[in-house]
């Protein structure tokens, strides 16, 4: 890091990720640099712009940044910070995200909420509430609702930004991340040669695909061009680190009627499944994963390349809980490179397109 930004990793409790400050000064190079809130870090990263993706690859895909309070009153300062970590910022009105979810004045950020006009309820608590270590649990199935950002589109999104507006009490609301290239290195040698050379079928949510909605008997709508699930390497290789990092989620965002896994029995209960929820019950093993307590003004940033995440249980009587998420993509990577986006209709008369999830 330069002396501008410092970097503490890893995080409490977990073998990567960083929190990463930004070292006050009166004289930076930035020359407006005053102060450690949100619009002194856009100058420092602006001024420095590879600084900020460096610092999330060293971290290994997950960095905290604390103390960002000013966005909550402008939330525009939240579009800026991610601008540095990649070209394209979506724009959740474009991608027809359904209104109540948007927020209001900047179309880039995605409302998270269980407060009108969202209405996002939390996911079940994990039943039983506990690991049998007498830990909050981790580790899938246990732990359910494991992905990566929207892995049913190519090229799918390099980096998430998550803000905490108002966050849950701090017992609650956490969300947990995985560290997929610490997964992949643990993996049994015999494995990573098997999986190498897989691919995953990812799904968008809702579309009657997913586990829970074939064992349930569902009829899958019908999907047009743009909406078909999507194939992607069960092992990735890095762009920037050139690290090899797994690459799945387990059972929302799987196609369970073609997939999960491209030429294994499909379905529930089928082989794909099985190698898939062996990977994830690894994947999620404490060893891999850190836990994010929130605090108002938090801002965590993660690599989707090479982390999946959860979300977690929260109070939705007592706790008012609004989170902000913006999404980045159009990063260089070999693996997709010159592919058209699989999302936008490509017919003269634009459908309905994909919600984000
Ligand atoms: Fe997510």
């Amino acid at each position: 890091m330069t002396g501008r930004f410092k970097l503490d990793q890893p995080l409490p409790g977990a073998k990567f990720g960083g929190r990463l400050e930004l070292a006050i000064s009166s004289t930076g190079a930035a020359g407006a640099i005053s102060s450690t809130g949100a619009a002194a870090w856009i100058a420092a990263g602006e001024a420095e712009p590879s600084a900020l993706p460096d610092a999330l690859a060293a971290a290994n895909g997950l960095l905290l940044i604390q103390g960002l309070e000013a966005i909550k009153d402008e939330p525009g300062l939240l579009v800026r910070l991610s601008r540095l970590f990649g070209p394209e910022i979506e724009n959740y009105r474009e991608n027809l995200t359904p209104a109540n979810r948007v927020h209001a004045a900047v179309p880039e950020i995605l409302v998270v909420s269980n407060l009108p006009p969202v209405n996002q309820m939390p996911p079940d608590p994990p039943e039983p509430r506990l690991a049998p270590d007498g830990q909050f649990p981790t580790q899938f199935p246990q732990r359910r609702g494991w992905h990566t950002d929207q892995s049913f589109r190519r090229p799918p999104p390099d980096v998430s930004l998550f803000y905490a507006a108002a966050p849950a009490r701090r017992d609650q609301g956490q969300t947990l991340f995985a560290n997929t290239a610490l997964a992949h290195d643990a993996l049994a040698p015999e494995l990573q040669a098997r999986v190498a050379t897989l691919e995953g079928l990812h799904c968008s949510p809702g579309f009657g695909r997913g586990r829970v909605a074939v064992l349930a008997g569902e009829t899958p709508r019908a999907l047009a061009p743009h909406e078909r699930s999507q194939r992607q390497p069960m092992v990735r290789r890095h762009p920037v680190t050139g690290r090899r990092a797994l690459y799945m989620c387990e059972m929302g965002q799987m196609d369970f009627i073609d997939g999960p896994i491209i030429g294994m029995e499909k379905g529930p209960h089928g082989a794909g499944e099985n190698l898939l929820f062996a990977l994830m019950a690894h994947i999620t093993r404490r060893d891999f994963v850190y836990v994010h307590e929130w605090t108002q003004g938090d801002l965590v940033i993660w690599d989707n390349r090479c982390l999946v995440h959860a979300a977690s249980w929260f109070d939705a009587k007592a706790e008012g809980r609004v989170m902000w998420r913006t999404t980045v993509s159009g990063n260089p990577d070999p693996t997709y490179a010159g592919e058209p986006k699989s999302w936008i209709p490509r017919d003269p008369q634009p459908r309905e397109r994909t919600a984000a999830q």
